[in-house]
């Protein structure tokens, strides 16, 4: 039986093109292996947001290249096989193919092409470690952010059919999958003749069986009102909204073409909270954008204290080659960005503290995710917002809903008891 070894980095798309992939080579007798010196096939799935995540993919397809058997593939996928392309195996001897983002869809053909003579056998049947999938529903990004690599890296936004959409998910369902996160760069551009994000919401919760439903990403210009609607309407829909606001200062966002102030942003957070007052709301920040000053910086950190965000991810600004920030003046030195960074996860870090110590006692929906494997009876899972959980039960399975209590808090761990019904 031949094996295979995924490596992936980068956001949860590249994630759902990992398990694509993944699915289409079970479908060709592959088995995946946690053990990549042993894999016939190893996939480096690769992010090119940040210059550190290009470099991390780097090393370690070198260092996949030096311990892979002699005879084994070697493949660089995602969006930075799709910006360096062939390069990549001159760079990285031992590569023996690069498969760009936009590539994704004809993944077929091409695993046709690299693997000839390996007829498909069977439908796959993935064994469910976990009830929980993604599903792309948009690909590619038209909004130009300044900073921005992935619109070029992943090319023009599309929709993929709603009716094409429904059908994956179902089939995910009768394997056993309860909760579906929905993706794009901005879920809210998302038409398919008419049909717009809400109303596809509206379609998956009319899926049986189908429990949970989670999305990503929002963007703050267009996060509509019927979209807040629809989330507070559905009770399958997860309280959780991640909401990037990049940048307090209004000059900062106009320089990165966010195309709304601050203003505008914080409307959004009102009409969300008004909508659903108990929802997670989870954020991503960048510092140090081209001539950010400190004034500027000091603006995000207030409106990160006014929001008070359950969680953030928070990132030094990377210059990308081909944007347009790339030509911006008065760039900020690197020793500052780092102290503009750590000051901020500083901040943040103490509001999810405090978030999360204000859970203990309170009563909670859990899905059940993955078992553990040392402790059997152990259980993580995820409350109906954003928040993980850890909790005993005999007899469950992944995908379960239950009750629970909050006894105390670990991190940013809840630490559960199930509620007697
Ligand atoms: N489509 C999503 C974001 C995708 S990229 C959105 O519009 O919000 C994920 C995050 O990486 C971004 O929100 C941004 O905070 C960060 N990021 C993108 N480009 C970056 C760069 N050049 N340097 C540092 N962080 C960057
Ligand atoms: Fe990048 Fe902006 Fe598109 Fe998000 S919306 S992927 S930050 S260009
Ligand atoms: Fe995602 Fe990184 Fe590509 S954030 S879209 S994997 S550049």
């Amino acid at each position: 039986m031949p094996y295979v070894y995924f490596q992936t980095f980068g956001c949860q798309m590249n994630v759902a093109d990992s398990n694509e992939l993944c699915d289409r080579l079970g479908a060709r007798g592959y088995q995946p292996t946690e053990d990549p010196a042993f894999a016939d096939i190893i996939v480096v799935n690769t992010c090119s947001v940040r210059e550190h995540a290009e470099q991390r993919a780097q090393v370690r397809i070198g260092e996949y290249a030096r311990l892979k058997k002699k005879e084994a593939h070697l493949w660089v996928i995602g969006c930075m096989a799709e910006r360096l392309g062939e390069v990549l195996k001159k760079k990285i001897p031992g590569v023996t193919a690069v498969i760009g983002a936009r590539s994704i869809d004809q993944i077929d053909t091409i695993i046709d092409s690299l693997l000839p003579n390996q007829t498909i056998e069977s439908l796959s049947v993935k064994k469910i470690h976990e009830a929980s999938d993604f599903v792309s529903v948009m690909r590619g990004c038209d909004n130009y952010c300044a900073y921005c690599i992935v619109p070029y890296v992943r090319g023009h936004e599309s929709s993929i059919p709603a009716s094409i959409l429904i059908d994956t998910i179902r089939k995910k369902v009768e394997t056993g999958i309860r909760e579906i996160t929905l993706l794009g760069q901005n879920v809210n551009s998302y038409c398919d003749n008419g049909v717009d994000f809400p109303d596809l919401i509206n379609k998956v919760a009319d899926i049986n069986g189908l429990q949970r439903i989670r999305f990503t990403t929002s963007h703050p210009k267009d996060c509509s009102e019927k979209l807040i609607r629809t989330m507070a309407e559905e009770p399958k829909c997860c309280r959780h909204v991640h909401l990037p606001v990049q940048a307090g200062s209004d000059r900062v966002l106009g320089l990165m073409n966010r195309r709304y102030t601050a203003a505008q942003y914080r409307e959004r957070i009102a009409m969300i909270r008004q909508y659903m007052p108990n929802a997670d709301i989870t954020t991503d920040i960048l510092v140090g954008f081209p001539s950010e000053t400190h004034e500027e910086f000091e603006e995000t950190l207030a409106l990160v204290r006014e929001i008070r965000y359950t969680t953030a991810f928070m990132f030094a600004y990377s210059v990308r080659e081909g944007t347009a920030a790339a030509g911006f003046p008065d760039s900020v030195p690197q020793e500052e960005k780092l102290a503009r960074l750590r000051t901020l996860i500083d901040l943040q870090t103490d509001i999810t503290k405090e978030i999360y110590a204000g859970m203990a006692g309170e009563q909670v929906e859990l899905m059940l995710g993955a078992r553990q494997e040392k402790r059997r009876r152990d259980w993580m899972a995820r409350d109906n917002g954003c928040k993980r959980a850890l909790i005993a039960c005999d007899g469950a399975e992944s995908g379960m809903i239950l009750k629970a209590t909050v006894v105390r808090v670990s991190g940013m761990t809840l630490i559960c008891e199930r509620t007697a019904l």
